[in-house]
């Protein structure tokens, strides 16, 4: 999605750059997307919260009826404070761990819902917190893959879930503890392409059609994640009649080999906040190096937003669509690395998983120009940081109507150092 360049600029001027501009209209289309997905009878979608956490997506995902899965404490207080409800009948809050750290625990017992356990020992851990009710159990079916190898999400190397042959020993620990075994649950990643990612999840119905009649109390079985998002291509579609046929068709399956009805769940994060956020960033200068003995030279575009902003290119060599705004529709093009403000040489947004720098044929900006970074919206402003102690940037939110609403101020130095004390320990 472009916005109009007279819209970047007004905005760029209010609140400087770079800014976060979220499309209400594209998140709502997107949210319509999976309730059309999710449509039949015992299907039911939650947003995997950690791709976007904002309040303002948060209340969206509530009005529409989507449930949450969240992976932290802190997680499921903002979920709660966004308006979704509490208790585990029906668990309209997950909360999915391989680790119950912090105030995880206590939030979970205090607010009564549903915690999926990502490893057997977590059994323990709640039986000895005085816990005893309904638990979901996160598998590792032994296949799946993230959108880069790095993002393990299935199989012997990833550190994901319960090994599926473990499961009803698991199962049995469980029970011996209080704890019904009312979900299983597996994410076996956005990475596969649309088809793969069909046969890897009616492999995952069958696994679970499989062992589910060793599990007398489940109500649910949960399919994870993992719609992809095609970063390249904003045109390209997901076939969702596809989609909502076989999840149907996985219920059918699951609901025939328990003898039973059961709810079938989905929880994609990226697929449906990728497309709805835009990160806009000024260009401070352009420069130069010339090839020579240790490598190619480059043209620099540097840019006021790094990977402390959007790290994913810097973390998994992520692709995200640059434009120089205003500027598309000229046909010279050069290639362009470009690059941001931080005191690291991997601050550059156009490279790859291996390669640091692959420049992108783009009009050569000029300083004080505007670069769009597109399809920022999932585990962009989410996963960004503090580092440089540069505070993170506003976000902003589109409605329909042109209307634009702050829902996040830059941050300042007294943010940055809020946390820090110099209270003494004994
Ligand atoms: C347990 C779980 N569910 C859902 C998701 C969402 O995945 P995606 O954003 O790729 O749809 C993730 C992502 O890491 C996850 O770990």
């Amino acid at each position: 999605m472009s916005h109009s360049p007279e819209l970047l600029h007004r905005l760029a001027d209010t609140v400087g750059t770079p800014y976060w501009l979220y499309d209400a209209a594209l998140l709502r289309q997107r949210i319509a997307d999976i309730k059309f997905i999710t449509g039949t009878p015992g299907v039911q979608a939650r947003f995997a919260m950690k791709a976007c956490p904002a309040t303002k997506v948060l209340r969206e995902m509530a009005a529409a009826g989507i449930w949450i899965d969240a992976v932290s404490g802190n997680e499921v207080l903002r979920a709660l404070q966004a308006g979704h409800p509490e208790g585990n009948d029906p668990p309209v809050i997950c909360f999915t761990a391989d680790v119950f750290r912090d105030n995880a625990l206590e939030v979970v017992l205090k607010h009564n819902v549903l915690p999926n356990l990502g490893s057997p020992g977590m059994v323990d851990v709640l039986r000895h917190a005085g816990y005893r009710g309904p638990v979901s159990m996160r598998i590792n079916p032994g296949f799946g893959h993230g959108h880069v190898n790095s993002c393990d999400t299935g199989g012997p190397s990833s550190k994901h879930g319960i090994w599926i042959d473990d499961a009803t020993r698991v199962k049995e620990a469980a029970e011996r503890s209080g704890l019904r075994v009312v979900m299983l649950h597996s994410h076996i990643g956005s990475g596969p392409q649309f088809d793969e990612l069909v046969d890897n999840l009616s492999r995952l119905a069958d696994e679970f059609s499989r062992i589910a009649t060793h599990f007398t109390h489940l109500e649910a079985v949960n399919l994870g994640g993992g719609i992809p998002h095609n970063y390249r291509d904003p045109a390209a579609t997901v076939p969702l009649e596809k989609l909502r046929d076989l999840f149907a068709e996985a219920r059918k399956r699951l609901c025939w080999s328990i003898g039973r009805d059961i709810r079938l769940e989905i929880e994609p994060g990226r697929y449906f906040v990728a497309p709805t956020a835009t990160l806009v960033t000024a260009v401070t200068d352009v420069k130069h190096t010339v090839t020579n003995a240790k490598g190619s030279g480059a043209t620099f575009a540097m840019v006021d937003a790094g990977f402390v902003d959007l790290v994913r290119p810097a973390m998994y060599g992520s692709h995200h669509r640059i434009e120089v705004v205003g500027r598309m529709h000229e046909e010279y093009r050069e290639p362009m690395v470009i690059a941001g403000p931080l005191c690291e040489s991997g601050d550059v947004f156009t490279r790859d998983e291996t390669e640091l720098l692959q420049p992108r044929d783009l009009p050569r900006p000029r300083v004080g120009e505007l670069l769009t970074i597109h399809d920022a919206g999932a585990y962009g402003y989410a996963m960004s940081s503090n580092y440089n102690s540069i505070g993170k940037a506003p976000q902003l939110w589109l409605e329909p109507d042109g209307s634009v609403e702050v829902i996040s101020r830059r941050e300042t130095i007294d943010d940055i150092l809020k946390a820090e004390t110099s209270e003494l320990l004994g």
